[in-house]
């Protein structure tokens, strides 16, 4: 064994401690003798036999390290090893799933198990029970308890804070992304379409599609103002003036979520600008980073960069406070700073106020926010800064008793580049910050 992989190994046996200790003392908090957690499943589609991609609840991969097992069980007991049940049927259709291993397998006790439908036998009746995953077409025993709010809410607060193990699959899965980054903006660079830059994307982090965290997000032009755009064109435009890339990967469960915008020859130098500009105020806010500051706060500094990126531009020529009093600088940006990073791409706890599940929802203003919280030690977040032309958002100001306030042959002279954000993945240390997006995409 190498000191790397020594090292590797006992932060992977420091995390299952720290699971198994936390598990003991919510478990006798809040009434219960064991846990049995369940991977999930994929469905069939309508009519059919055929499934869609899967990837497996959450607090089975914080145990496990693995999004892809389905129909397992997991049963977590204190003074007991985790008793892990996979799903091996004989199957003759399908490669039987092996035996787990590794230091998480070398941990728990490991049965395989061929039946879907219900618990296996070494996991079913273990006095109060609770039964937490996606189980509500299977045949539960009596007297166990499905998802207790409680015990969830308080299993989702866990999750928040990463210890070392997770930090460091977070920052491996940056790495590994980063690498598909460049694959990627080389691609464009070369004249290539959005499906060869995913198709780079793909090669060059050694994954399929079924196994990213979520649909990488990879448009040219105006298909860079839709937030979630889904497609891949096969065709690269004659026009090539910009390219938003928001793609990730998973490393033992631990997604990467990052963003990099891109121009080309056609670009309009103004677009140049703003891209420098929101790279700049996304640098800025990351140095803000550090226990005790408040997600929401920071949110709002957001729209005061933008509203001042606007102003300079000449964009907009009104003062930054009537831009985002107006929502004006919501409309060129709606969706939130960042959210809450781990085993979920937007990962669970994040409008909690705590352990108790008290909800700490969004000010209205910004229901698209994700992270409500006061920032603290070992939390990972993302700050993902934004600037679109989203026509839908931007019509009404165009319209309204404020349009002399917008530059809109400006704005139109952007619509076809779509749209801006730069996205990074940050650690919360005991006195700032440490960026896990490390390098050049
Ligand atoms: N990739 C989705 C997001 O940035 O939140
Ligand atoms: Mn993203
Ligand atoms: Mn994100």
């Amino acid at each position: 064994m190498t000191l790397f992989s020594e090292a590797s190994a006992s932060r992977q046996r420091a995390h299952l401690a720290r699971l198994q200790d936390a598990y003991t003392h919510l478990l006798d908090e809040h009434g219960f003798d064991a846990v049995a957690i369940y991977s999930g499943h994929a469905r069939n589609q309508y009519a059919d036999d055929q499934q869609a991609s899967f990837a497996g609840y959450g607090h089975f991969i914080h145990w496990t390290g693995t999004a892809t097992h389905q129909h397992d069980w997991l049963l977590i007991r204190p003074g007991h090893s985790p008793h892990w049940c996979y799903f091996a049927p004989a199957d003759f259709w399908h490669l039987s799933t092996p035996a787990p291993v590794g230091v998480f397998a070398d941990f728990m006790t490991l049965t395989p198990h061929e039946t879907t439908g219900s618990l296996p036998a070494p996991v079913a009746s273990n006095g109060r029970l609770a039964v937490i995953g996606d189980v509500a077409s299977l045949a539960l025993p009596e007297g166990a308890t499905a998802n207790p709010e409680a015990l969830c809410h308080a299993l989702d607060e866990l999750r928040l804070f990463k210890d070392a193990h997770e930090r460091y699959c977070l920052f491996v899965a940056n790495q590994i992304a980063l690498e598909g980054h460049r694959a990627a903006r080389t691609s464009f660079a070369a004249g290539g379409a959005e499906l060869d830059a995913q198709l780079a994307y793909l090669a060059a982090t050694r994954q399929r599609e079924s196994e990213l965290p979520y649909q990488n997000i990879v448009g040219i032009n105006s298909h860079a103002g839709t937030l979630h755009y889904q497609h891949y064109d096969k065709y690269a435009p004659d026009k090539p003036r910009s390219l938003l890339v928001d793609a990730g990967h998973r490393y033992l469960g631990y997604c990467a979520d990052i963003t990099r915008t891109w121009s080309a020859s056609e670009t309009d130098p103004l677009f140049t600008y703003l891209t420098e500009g929101v790279t700049d105020f996304q640098r800025r806010l990351i140095a803000r980073l550090a226990p005790g500051v408040d997600f929401v706060t920071l949110h709002d500094e957001m729209h005061q960069h933008l509203g001042e990126l606007l102003v300079a531009s000449g964009i907009v020529n009104t003062s930054v406070e009537a831009a985002i009093e107006s929502g004006l600088t919501r409309a060129f940006c709606p969706h939130g700073l960042g959210h809450s990073l781990g085993v979920q791409v937007h990962d669970v706890a994040g409008r909690q106020r705590d352990a108790s599940g008290a909800p700490l929802p969004p000010p209205a203003r910004d229901p698209a926010l994700r992270l409500t919280r006061t920032l603290e030690t070992d939390m990972v977040v993302t700050i993902e800064p934004g600037l679109y032309v989203i026509p839908m958002l931007l019509e009404p100001f165009r319209h309204g008793s404020q349009s002399s306030t917008v530059d809109w042959t400006a704005v139109d002279r952007l619509a076809d580049h779509g749209g801006i954000r730069i996205e990074d993945n940050v650690m919360i240390t005991y006195n700032g910050h440490d960026n896990l997006t490390q390098g050049e995409a």
